[in-house]
């Protein structure tokens, strides 16, 4: 755990110079609009310790899979993200010496990233091996208003010296991946053109032939008064720069303003690429750098308006759910039914920026509960847009008759994963998806969404589950063999209870949804009934036979449903016991040594039990916590944030709050020691279901929005912003009342400590 980020309730704030951790910073204090992101890189050059990050939204690679030993169903590829043009750069030198920190004596340095208003500001001062003294001052945005567009406004004052300073803004498209399989690289030159104060690069990737145009345009300023200039124009393969240069006296201050573009051609045709890339650009550059930040901090105003968290009296809980929020607005803006949510969103390589379960399970309450609906429905198109190819999906691993099983890990529908425990065997995803539909309609009350989309996802999805189950003569019951559970430390088991659970609550629904799709879409269901082949009758019946029928492996003696069958075979050691030395296993322990211990990686069974908590009472829950909690070791950053809700659930406030702790400065303080690759992004989504859920006792159930809120010990208090339905409302709770207040013109009912009230537009209730 490292603890050198500033604690602020909005900023994220370095005030000294980490090389050592630069990284970490830089995936820290990442900037992203929904359509691009990148992480906090320098923009003049540095030769130390950097991974650089630019990335276009959509935009990916097939890296063929590397395996040593083939078989059939692989998946072909993994997708990944990639990293784009820098377009950020900009090479400084003065008289002959190159400004690069790694060579400089670092005078002063601070970096923060202003969460409010969603800007990046780097200032520092350096003196060169010449013992020239600059000071520098940056900022940069990535406009959420102009989403095509960032700015940068990037000054160096001469602090005793006069001299010639080198400017050289440049777009460089000759990038790689660190993560590249077989250190390729992605981006082919279309075309490119540069002038005086401006240049473009046009490139293809590899494969996947998408294009994306990146450009830049520029002017400079001494003391604040525009100057003319007259660049060489330097051109290379995928590179195109400006060098420009003003004689500086003493004290003087020379400042770029570059503006820079990045367009894909899944917004506009290839042809028209370059032109609407212009315009973009052009547009961004008539408005200036106050005004374009002037609007986006104006928009970064509305979404807190309806999604900030406010704890009072714990700077570092607050930094850290403001943190959770911000990238999670800054990753996904939803107006894309084509994007999704990629586990570090547009701050690192890893996990390709694709797409897993962990949207459905852990982002999509955030965006229901503080976005408008549509951005949710969008999550949910994204998936019934790759219906047909999670039908091939399954059809390579011998299903049939519509069966989908929807990919792991996805940029376009097809799998993409080249792990087998995972991609084949971690099923419950379909489970996910199908929980996904159900929950947007009972938060929403939006059943328009059922017809046909709901409905031909869920068939699929069923058909699957119907034949991935088999009857066992031996336990006269359906089983489901070798599957991987949430808990990646086992793989290949037999009945995870997560697993068998949700294939027979998916059933269950989508019969209920096959009885109500009957009852108010009649014709949409007969058209649907023929272009699906589906045979009601049987398979319905072939349904409820499974659901009556589905075996759960259960410990008669704890009373407690296992994770799987012959769970109980395990020495069951708490983690308490095992000794801090032996943390994290899944880095000193040996594979096989992790799969046969009892240790779980993140919640499995009390997944289930957080999914379908009104099957069961509190004792229910409490006794199964007591059992898995123990031996759980949370090395996934999706873990906590489910025992936290389950802790508050039960009551046991004390764990809730560790687990909270845990979830919401994951990467701020570097917990799990990989923040450098980029940040958790779905997990935050995480947090604050952890929050809200955990401390707030929120819940949608019945049409009716329930809270329970408890306020942890340390904190004064705390307040959270929900909509449900047209209503908007906050909640604020202190150590002796909560209060809720209606901010909107919609009405709402409530259930507040088990109370029923109906809350008016504008009307306050304090209990
Ligand atoms: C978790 C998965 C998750 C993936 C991406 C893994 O470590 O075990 O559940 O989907 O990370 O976040």
């Amino acid at each position: 755990m490292k603890n050198f980020i500033i604690h602020d309730n909005w900023k994220v704030i370095e005030d000294q110079y980490h090389p050592e951790w630069n990284e970490i910073s830089e995936s820290l204090m990442s900037l992203g609009n929904g359509r691009m992101g990148g992480r906090a890189n320098f923009e003049e050059k540095f030769s130390g310790k950097t991974l650089q990050g630019n990335y276009v939204a959509g935009v990916y690679y097939p890296d063929k899979t590397r395996v040593g030993w083939w078989k059939n169903g692989y998946p072909e590829y993994f997708a990944k993200v990639l990293n784009g043009a820098n377009w950020i750069g900009i090479d400084i030198t003065i008289g002959e010496e190159e400004l690069d920190l790694a060579t400089c004596e670092v005078l002063d340095f601070h970096r923060e990233l202003d969460m409010k208003e969603g800007h990046l500001v780097r200032r520092f001062t350096a003196k060169l091996p010449s013992g020239k003294i600059v000071e520098v001052n940056a900022q940069r945005f990535l406009s959420i208003v102009d989403s095509e567009t960032g700015a940068i406004r990037y000054s160096v004052k001469a602090v005793n010296f006069s001299d010639k300073i080198v400017i050289k803004p440049y777009v460089d498209f000759d990038v790689m991946n660190k993560d590249t399989n077989y250190d390729e690289k992605f981006w082919d030159e279309v075309e490119k053109e540069v002038s005086n104060g401006e240049g473009f690069i046009t490139a293809e990737t590899r494969k996947t032939l998408f294009h994306v145009t990146s450009g830049m345009k520029f002017q400079l300023f001494v003391d604040g008064a525009k100057q003319e200039f007259s660049a060489d124009l330097e051109e290379r393969l995928k590179y195109i720069s400006n060098i420009t240069s003003v004689d500086v006296k003493e004290g003087q201050t020379v400042t770029i303003e570059k503006f820079g573009v990045n367009l894909s051609s899944e917004y506009t045709s290839k042809e028209n690429l370059l032109a609407e890339a212009k315009q973009f650009l052009y547009k961004a550059f008539d408005k200036g750098f106050d005004q374009m930040l002037k609007e986006h901090i104006a928009a970064w105003a509305v979404k807190w308006e309806t999604s900030d968290i406010v704890i009072e009296g714990d700077a570092a809980a607050q930094q850290g759910i403001r943190f959770n929020i911000f990238q999670l607005n800054q990753t996904y803006t939803g107006e894309d039914p084509r994007l999704n949510i990629g586990p570090k969103g547009f701050t690192g390589e890893k996990y390709g920026g694709s797409t897993y379960w962990d949207t459905e399970a852990y982002c999509l309450p955030f965006y229901l509960a503080t976005a408008p609906e549509e951005i949710s429905k969008n999550l949910l198109h994204y998936r019934h847009k790759h219906l047909a190819r999670a039908i091939e999906n399954a059809e390579k691993l011998g299903f049939t008759n519509g069966a989908a099983l929807y990919p792991m890990v996805t940029m376009n529908g097809e799998e993409c994963h080249n792990e087998w425990e995972i991609t084949f065997e971690e099923i419950h995803r379909n489970g996910a998806i199908a929980y996904a539909i159900y929950e947007y309609i009972r938060y929403t009350n939006d059943h328009t969404y059922l017809a046909p989309y709901g409905f031909e996802v869920l068939l699929g999805i069923s058909r699957f589950w119907a034949q991935r189950v088999n009857w066992s003569e031996y336990r006269k019951k359906y089983v489901m063999l070798g599957v991987t559970g949430p808990n990646e430390y086992e793989n290949n088991v037999d009945n995870n209870y997560h697993t068998n659970r949700l294939a027979q609550w998916t059933l269950q629904y989508t019969k209920e949804v096959v009885d109500y799709m009957k009852e108010h879409y009649g014709e949409m269901y007969a058209e649907l009934k023929e272009k699906w082949n589906f045979n009601e009758e049987e398979e319905v019946s072939k349904w409820s036979d499974i659901i009556d029928n589905m075996y759960f492996p259960y410990d008669e003696e704890r009373k407690i449903f296992l994770q799987q069958d012959n769970f109980l075979n395990k020495a069951i050691i708490p983690t308490s016991e095992m000794g801090e030395e032996n943390r994290p296993i899944n880095q000193k322990w040996s594979w096989d040594r992790i799969l046969r211990s009892c240790y779980i990686k993140q919640a499995d069974t009390l997944q289930s039990l957080y999914l379908f908590e009104d099957d069961f009472d509190v004792e229910t829950i409490e006794r199964h916590f007591n059992f898995y909690e123990p031996i759980t070791v949370h090395e996934s950053s999706l873990s906590p944030c489910i025992h936290n809700i389950l802790a508050a659930k039960i009551g046991n406030k004390e764990k809730a709050y560790e687990m909270y702790l845990r979830t919401a400065r994951l990467d701020l303080d570097d917990y799990n020691n990989d923040t450098e690759d980029g940040l958790h992004i779905t997990s935050m989504g995480g947090t604050w279901m952890g929050f809200v859920m955990g401390f707030g006792g929120f819940r949608a159930r019945n049409n009716r929005l329930v809270l329970n809120p408890f306020l942890p010990e340390e904190w004064k208090g705390y307040s959270f912003k929900v909509n449900f339905r047209g209503a908007h409302l906050q909640v604020k709770t202190t150590h002796d009342h909560t209060i809720i207040e209606n901010i909107s013109d919609v009405a709402c009912d409530l259930v507040v400590f088990d109370k029923e009230y109906t809350l008016e537009a504008k009307q306050t209730l304090e209990l």
